[in-house]
């Protein structure tokens, strides 16, 4: 934390950042705004949501507040089945239509990169529709967006008697053109119980990087079966959600220097136990804070309400998620040289916060505390003054 800062930028890039007083002579003349007592922050990174998605799960709220289990529903034919319905029937204008909005708030809310998973097609035709409307999406509003492909969410229901031919056909049919296309940057897969096993998830990865792609893994959410420990093994650059992994899991996410992405606002909605982040920390993981924004688990892409949520749930200290939600993040989606730290040669992406420190603006939660968005060097949310 630099007291009375100052940061130089120019076109996209930030040129010089430190004290005030030793502002270089060359920068003096230039045009200024004066934040104010208020925090200078990197552009957040929100590195998990699920952004693109057909329909709403309300009713589901509902039933899993009257007991009813996350997996009892999606056995019942609800859940991740029932928003894949939905999302096939969507057609891509409608999709871009809502995932716009929910883009428009998260900017509003300081966030200026979102990684985006596709995963409610499984199907090659809304898997791919999926992605281009992430691509659409780049080119038509400020936040930038990291595409993950994620056809391996679940077998799809025509595919229950023979998941070998979904496997292959994710694995021949789909990553090798998506990668050539550039439609997604990673590959993510759901390892648990009524999902993907090891041995699939590491067959259906291993396709994936021989294709280029970058990998991650939805892992030991709601059970353990060593997601955390395949993520090291591969290589990946994140392992997310991570409620249910062990001393071993942690040990081998320290050593591999994957990035554990935590994700409160699901361990709130499914009232599950939270990530031990603050075990992860001491053993020495990189630990990053997402949304996992998507209609079921955590249909918000309030980010900063995901921060207070880690501070009071995971032990974080407010630092911590702070560096869970830039630099770290800006790690988990293999961009911590461009994006998620106020250095010369990052990208001026840049959010202003209301609050004169960190701690401040987690402990004080609001609707909205951020008052101002610099994208790439661009006024995206104007400065109130
Ligand atoms: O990250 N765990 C798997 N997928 C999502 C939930 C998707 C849904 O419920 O629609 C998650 O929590
Ligand atoms: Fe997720």
């Amino acid at each position: 934390m630099i007291d009375q800062a100052a940061l130089v930028y120019d076109n996209t890039q930030i040129r010089w950042v430190g004290n005030e007083q030793e502002l270089p002579a060359q920068y003096g003349n230039e045009d200024s705004v004066d934040c104010g007592q208020r925090l200078v922050i990197p552009g957040l990174i929100d590195c998990h949501t699920h952004l693109c998605f057909g329909g709403w799960r309300g009713d589901e709220f509902e039933m899993r507040l009257q007991g009813r289990s996350y997996q009892d529903i999606a056995a019942a034919g609800g859940g991740i089945r029932s928003t894949v319905a939905a999302t096939r029937a969507n057609t891509a204008a409608q999709l871009i239509e809502k995932a716009a909005d929910a883009l428009r708030g998260m900017l509003e809310l300081g966030i200026t990169t979102v990684e985006c998973k596709s995963g409610y097609g499984l199907e090659r035709a809304t898997e791919l529709k999926q992605l281009e409307v992430y691509k659409q999406l780049n080119e038509q509003q400020p936040i930038d967006l990291v595409p993950t492909f994620l056809g391996a969410h679940l077998v799809p229901d025509e595919y229950q008697r023979n998941r070998e031919d979904y496997i292959h056909l994710l694995c021949k049919g789909l990553i090798p053109g998506i990668s050539r296309k550039k439609l997604a940057k990673f590959c993510d897969v759901f390892v648990e119980e009524d999902a993907f096993s090891i041995t699939e998830a590491r067959q259906i990865l291993t396709a994936a990087k021989e294709a280029g792609l970058g990998l991650k893994v939805h892992a030991d959410q709601l059970s353990n079966s060593g997601g955390a420990q395949l993520a090291a093994e591969l290589g990946a650059v994140s392992a997310e959600h991570l409620e249910y992994a062990d001393q071993q899991g942690i040990r081998a996410l320290a050593r591999s220097g994957t990035v554990a992405v935590s994700l409160p606002l699901a361990s709130l909605y499914l009232r599950e136990r939270y990530m031990p982040a603050r075990e992860m920390l001491d053993g020495g993981v990189k630990v990053a804070v997402a949304t996992d924004f998507n209609p079921g688990s955590a249909p918000s892409y309030h980010l900063p309400l995901a921060m207070t949520l880690a501070c009071l749930n995971q032990q974080m200290t407010p630092q911590e998620v702070l560096m869970g939600t830039t630099t770290v993040a800006a790690g988990a989606i293999a961009a911590e040289r461009q994006i998620g730290s106020l250095l010369p040669g990052f990208r001026a992406d840049i959010t202003i916060i209301d609050s004169d420190s960190v701690n401040h603006w987690l402990y004080h939660f609001r609707a909205n505390a951020c008052c101002g968005v610099l994208k790439s060097g661009q006024w995206a949310k104007a400065l109130k003054q």
